[in-house]
């Protein structure tokens, strides 16, 4: 990273703290609360003007700023920055009444009714014109505003669709990415069925069809609409560059769950940098096998990965129960706490929440927030008030990187691939697999990178690619190993190109690298296990594998000629190659050498300064008292810390090192 920007938003003093304010849901009187709440909670930065288009602009050609004008001074007065947001999210009724093709069509043809949110098409003209006529209309007025610290464009964008804007757009795409037809039809490989296209006009979005689509369509499609929402953030970002050319910009991402949606790794390129900011938001998904505090470092763990080096911020997350559930599901006491403090260990520059106060009505008015509809005498606010003096405690590690000697390989592309259906084994999903993988590796107090496999992995003593289903080619990956890496590839590998097409001469792409050759997939059903001869277990998947060029560290015991942990070293490194998902991960980080001897339950992180102080995060996740291993200053008390001292069960503690 030629250029590290320490100091994400500078107008802000040491950490951020806050949340979503849609002080257009309540009557005036409740602003002002609002704001004393805000200070007594330490709340610096609150994102303001996401769902408020139709206040702004209440019909064709009307304009009215009167309420954002009030929301800014008022904030301004109180000493709290915005991050002002285009309000571009949503579209108010009028709009999609008055252009109708705006309204997203969903793949069975559907045009979708106004009426909830996110109701555009980001392909039409008419609302490409609207959003950056917003945008700059937004910059013009608020540029220099004093309590403007950030601009947030738009919100978690994820809207596809498949009208015919899309389908001219995803056209030019292809032309630009293929050439001629002659090279779509090649990489879609659409000898198959029958499907070769003569004319460009043929080729539609991946509309509602009699049978399963082309694959290669399919994830083209995807990558399409990932860049076409990615160019609409840029276009709103660069009008608002013109007028407001030293704020920091950005979006918030969704780090929440399987990574169905955009390719972040792509859209990283242009959160990064000079006045760019990667946010994202991680909602906890209740029904976990894993366990939330492996789930919050995950997804703070992919965020930091968004911003490949660059501080990020934790833009989204619930102080307790999200609307969207089934349900409604409490969190315990104290996890508040812990849950804003693993993102923090983890790299975000503070800690925000949807929302400060919890709405009256409307699709989320059981959705948690900073402000409880219980008020302010409750749990919730009670520790929102004790994070946010925690913050300002911390504030001196603002800018400090994590440091991470592991890396887990994550390619959404890949993810996207191996849910296509048509697959060998339908339990052959990557987000579990690389959660397991880096749970694993969490509770032996291993802070990984979820990291791009493209990118520079040489500072990494171990890289794990628990499941690169999609890979064209091994370069990037040899290279490491050849240099010294450690790399350690898991089942199903390797095994398709860019386009989804199966590479000759399996696992493909690794093949060569790994030195083995699958002769055949015998995936393992019903929650079987195959027995290796060790006494290991292997679950879902299983191969018939040989070594070509590699040392068969342990066989399957059925099939002894069939290795199923493989070893090679290649230059000064080495690689692993396993041919099952073994059920326990343990043993076999054992046998890499990773050390277990951390108490069960605590996180242990340590950010530091690149000429300066380091600071060891320790939260205690577990039900006993527990040794730190650090010695030093807790900034949390700002009492001493010495290694005899132990962390009570769900304590924290942040120690620097004097
Ligand atoms: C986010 C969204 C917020 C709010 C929140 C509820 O996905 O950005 O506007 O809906 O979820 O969990
Ligand atoms: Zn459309």
């Amino acid at each position: 990273m030629a250029h590290r920007n320490t100091d994400i938003i500078p107008t802000i003093e040491g950490l951020a703290y806050g949340g979503d304010y849609n002080p257009e849901q309540w009557p005036r009187e409740v602003w002002d609360e609002d704001v004393r709440l805000m200070r007594e909670a330490g709340v610096n930065l609150v994102s303001v003007n996401i769902f408020a288009w139709a206040g702004i602009n209440p019909g064709p050609g009307e304009w009215d700023f009167t309420r954002l004008d009030a929301i800014m001074d008022l904030l301004a007065a109180g000493g709290v920055k915005a991050d002002l947001a285009t309000s571009t999210a949503s579209p108010p009724p009028w709009f999609s009444q008055a252009h109708p093709e705006t309204l997203p069509v969903n793949p069975e043809g559907i045009r979708l009714n106004s009426g909830a949110r996110a109701e555009y098409c980001p392909h039409a003209p008419v609302f490409q014109a609207a959003v950056v006529d917003m945008a700059t209309r937004l910059a013009e007025r608020y540029a220099d505003h004093p309590a403007l610290a950030m601009w947030h464009v738009g919100n978690e964008y994820y809207r596809s669709c498949t009208c015919d804007h899309a389908a001219d757009a995803f056209r030019a795409w292809l032309q630009d990415r293929y050439g001629d037809l002659d090279g779509l039809n090649a990489a879609w490989g659409t000898t198959f069925w029958s499907q070769t296209y003569s004319d460009w006009t043929q080729v539609l979005p991946p509309r509602i069809c009699a049978e399963t689509p082309n694959p290669g369509l399919v994830l083209d499609f995807r990558r399409f609409s990932s860049d076409a929402l990615l160019a609409l953030f840029r276009s709103e970002a660069a009008a608002i560059e013109q007028h407001s050319p030293d704020k920091p910009i950005t979006t918030n991402a969704m780090v929440t769950g399987n990574f169905s949606g955009l390719d972040y790794h792509r859209w990283g390129e242009h959160m990064t940098g000079p006045n760019r900011l990667v946010a994202t938001d991680h909602y906890l998904l209740p029904d976990d096998p894993i366990g939330w505090p492996e789930q919050a470092a995950f997804g703070a763990d992919a965020s930091r990965g968004l911003a490949a080096g660059d501080p990020w911020l934790l833009m989204e997350q619930s102080s307790n129960s999200s609307a969207w559930r089934r349900g409604y599901f409490a969190k315990k006491p104290g996890d508040l706490l812990r849950h804003s403090l693993s993102y923090v260990a983890r790299g975000s520059e503070g800690a925000m929440f949807f929302q400060w106060r919890a709405s009256r009505y409307g699709a989320e008015r059981y959705h948690s927030a900073m402000v409880p509809h219980g008020g302010t005498d409750s749990k919730v606010f009670r520790e929102v008030k004790q994070f946010g003096a925690w913050l300002k405690d911390l504030a001196e590690i603002k800018g400090s990187t994590v440091d991470s000697r592991a890396a887990i390989l994550l390619d959404f592309i890949s993810c996207w691939a191996a849910n296509t259906p048509g697959q060998p084994s339908a339990d052959m999903d990557t987000y579990p697999e690389l959660r397991r993988w880096h749970a694993a590796l969490w509770r032996r107090g291993v802070t990984t990178d979820l990291a791009n496999p493209e990118w520079d992995l040489s500072g990494y003593e171990y890289v794990f690619a628990p499941h690169l289903y999609l890979l064209d080619d091994d370069a990037n990956l040899r290279a490491y190993v050849e240099n010294g890496g450690t790399l350690v590839v898991g089942p199903y590998s390797g095994i398709v190109d860019a386009n989804d097409r199966v590479h000759p001469g399996l696992p493909g792409a690794l093949g060569g690298l790994m030195g083995v050759r699958v002769e055949e997939f015998v995936p393992i059903p019903n929650g079987d296990k195959a027995s290796l001869e060790n006494g290991w277990e292997g679950e879902t998947w299983s191969e018939v594998t040989h070594a070509t060029d590699a040392e068969t560290v342990v066989s399957f015991k059925d099939y002894p000629e069939t290795g199923a942990v493989f070893r090679r070293r290649l230059g000064r490194g080495e690689v692993w190659y396993l041919a099952t998902r073994l059920a326990d991960l343990d043993p076999f980080l054992a046998e890499l050498g990773i050390a277990s001897d951390l108490p069960e339950g605590l996180e242990l992180v340590r950010r530091s300064h690149e000429h300066g102080p380091s600071y060891t995060f320790a939260i205690n996740h577990g039900k006993d008292p527990a040794p730190v291993p650090a010695t030093g200053r807790n900034l949390l008390t700002g009492a001493a810390w010495t290694e005899e001292d132990t962390l009570e069960p769900g304590g924290c503690a942040v120690i620097r090192r004097e």
